[in-house]
């Protein structure tokens, strides 16, 4: 891929000398060897806080590397850079914005500057939006001659992924009301969804930021047009919309009594603080709800706080900028050792990967280093039968993370234990590996050929991080998400690129519109775009079907 134009250098000839030095003698050293040189490795690179333990000895960090991240940071200004991003400053340039969705997990904005003050009342206004909203559908909710069973969450993206993830963590065992969250336009998911549900014991809650994305609005009114179906009039007064900019929830229908609305200032992967998690909260309490937004207030608090040598945040983000740039590596990979945690990848793939997979710089010449890897992952021990091989024995270096649940909230203690000893043993064997020596050992008398014994090496020296929570607790879930999200700021600012945007996916979506009449009877036409000649003869085929 070629991009043109001289890029600003970010990350200056010094620095990246010194990381290169650093990363061959970790490649050749590896990590197996830092654990036998220093007995204290295991405490020296270990955390506790207060809702988790996390432990990141069985990466490549060392203090020489924590020294070059700290030079690096003061090269770059971090500090100042993450004073301006919680003080409210336009750090989202491209789109004039300021960030402040930390803002909504502590009001009270305790300790810190903020640039401009309206933003303390704009956030008091939506929570109290929020709740007021919360408290009238329940009211309502009493008063229905039916009981709702159902609540169908329309949205996509931001506007959906972090609700579900909060929804399955938190919902517990004994819930009366499901939620189907939909965002896909394929109508196989909704038909399928609607199927399971009654229009008389059903509440719709549509969530859009800008309330004009055609999946949301497209599934909103196939939604109240089964509505109609199933002998309700007005469907529309069954609806809620949560939305920033209440005037196009307004304009396509939508009762003003029952619009939510959030700030602008809030990024759609990073509103699950705010009334886009109003159908969870619906759920789980708004109790609960609460304390996800402290567990979230106390991670802030350590990311704005804690000295970067000992700084999580911080922390993981220089592996993370360590390994995508020094050691060639392309992915990076996300364990959740706890069902109910089931959606956390495809979350944090899109807070990580929409924040941080930018080629430009703040001010639009070429990136001078590697941006985002992908994140990607699943839930143990599912994918230990799967993709588990690749990670031990694949050519590719794949660092990973094991987030595991120390005490469950079931009382099957045999299953969570066997559970945890798989989390564990794969960490274990990622570090240790197994060499020829071993295997001949343990397969002295099993008459093995020469090359069934070698198809049984393992490398090892593979790294993982380790995060054990006490318990899944709504504030531990608070803290979790917000350590991920100060993780990818910090690898933004690393890069010096802006996290806030997401410019890349709009290309698509106007091509998309101008597709769309052609497959609808319209003579296809090279459009201004430009179609190309695979994309118009495909096009014909579908036509053809
Ligand atoms: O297309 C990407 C995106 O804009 C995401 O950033 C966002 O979370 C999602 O679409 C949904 O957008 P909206 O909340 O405006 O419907």
């Amino acid at each position: 891929m070629t991009i043109h134009s001289t890029p600003t250098v970010s990350l200056s000839a010094s620095i990246r000398q010194s990381l290169e030095a650093l990363a061959l003698t970790d490649q050749n050293t590896g990590i197996k060897e830092k654990f036998r040189l220093d007995d204290q490795r295991v405490t020296r690179f270990s955390m506790n806080f207060d809702q988790f333990h996390i432990d990141v000895s069985k990466t490549h960090i060392s203090d020489e590397l924590v020294s070059i991240y700290t030079a690096f940071s003061a090269e770059i200004d971090f500090s100042d850079k993450r004073a301006l991003f919680l003080g409210g400053a336009k750090i989202n340039n491209s789109e004039d914005r300021a960030v402040l969705h930390t803002l909504l997990r502590d009001p009270l904005n305790q300790g810190i500057d903020l640039i401009d003050q309206r933003a303390l009342k704009q956030a008091a206004q939506s929570k109290a939006e929020f709740i007021s909203q919360y408290h009238q559908i329940k009211g309502k909710l009493d008063q229905r001659e039916t009981p709702i069973k159902d609540i169908i969450h329309v949205g996509i993206g931001g506007s959906s992924l972090g609700t579900q993830l909060v929804f399955e963590a938190l919902k517990g065992f004994d819930y009366s009301i499901n939620i189907h969250f939909i965002g896909n336009i394929d109508a196989h998911q909704l038909v399928d969804i609607l199927s399971q549900c009654s229009g008389a014991s059903t509440l719709v809650i549509g969530v859009s930021k800008t309330f004009t994305t055609s999946e949301t609005l497209k599934n909103l009114t196939s939604i109240a047009r089964w509505f109609e179906s199933q002998g309700v009039a007005k469907p529309l007064e069954y609806f809620y919309a949560v939305t920033a900019t209440p005037a196009q929830a307004q304009a396509y229908g939508i009762s003003p009594s029952n619009i939510v609305s959030f700030p602008t200032w809030v990024g759609g992967r990073y509103s699950v603080w705010s009334s886009v998690s109003l159908s969870a909260a619906l759920v789980i309490g708004l109790e609960k709800f609460e304390e996800f937004l402290l567990g979230a207030a106390d991670m802030d608090k350590h990311f704005n706080t804690a000295p970067l040598g000992s700084n999580i945040c911080f922390l993981s983000a220089m592996l993370d900028h360590y390994y995508t740039n020094f050691f060639e590596v392309k992915s990076r990979a996300i364990f959740a050792y706890d069902y109910r945690l089931r959606s956390l990848v495809d979350y944090l793939q899109q807070l990580e990967t929409e924040s941080n997979g930018k080629d430009r710089q703040r001010d639009g010449s070429p990136v001078d280093q590697q941006t985002s890897p992908v994140v990607w992952g699943g839930v143990g021990t599912d994918v230990q039968h799967s993709v588990f091989q690749m990670l031990h024995q694949g050519t590719s270096l794949i660092p990973s993370e094991f987030i595991m649940t120390r005490t469950p909230d079931h009382d099957l203690t045999d299953h969570h234990q066997e559970l945890l000893a798989n989390g564990l043993a794969q960490t274990a064997a990622l570090l240790a590996g197994q060499d020829l020596e071993t295997i001949n050992r343990v397969h002295a008398d099993d008459g093995l050929s020469e090359a069934a014994k070698k198809a049984k090496i393992f490398s090892g020296d593979r790294p993982s991080t380790t995060i054990l929570l006490e318990r899944l607790t709504p504030n531990a879930l608070g803290a979790l998400l917000s350590f991920y999200e100060h993780r990818t700021f910090c690898f933004g600012v690393f890069a010096n690129i802006n996290s806030y945007d997401q410019m890349g996916v709009e290309l698509g979506k106007r091509l998309a519109t101008q597709v769309k009449p052609m497959l609808s009877g319209e003579p296809i036409q090279k459009s201004a775009e430009g179609f190309d000649p695979s994309t118009l003869n495909l096009l014909t085929k579908v036509l053809k079907a």
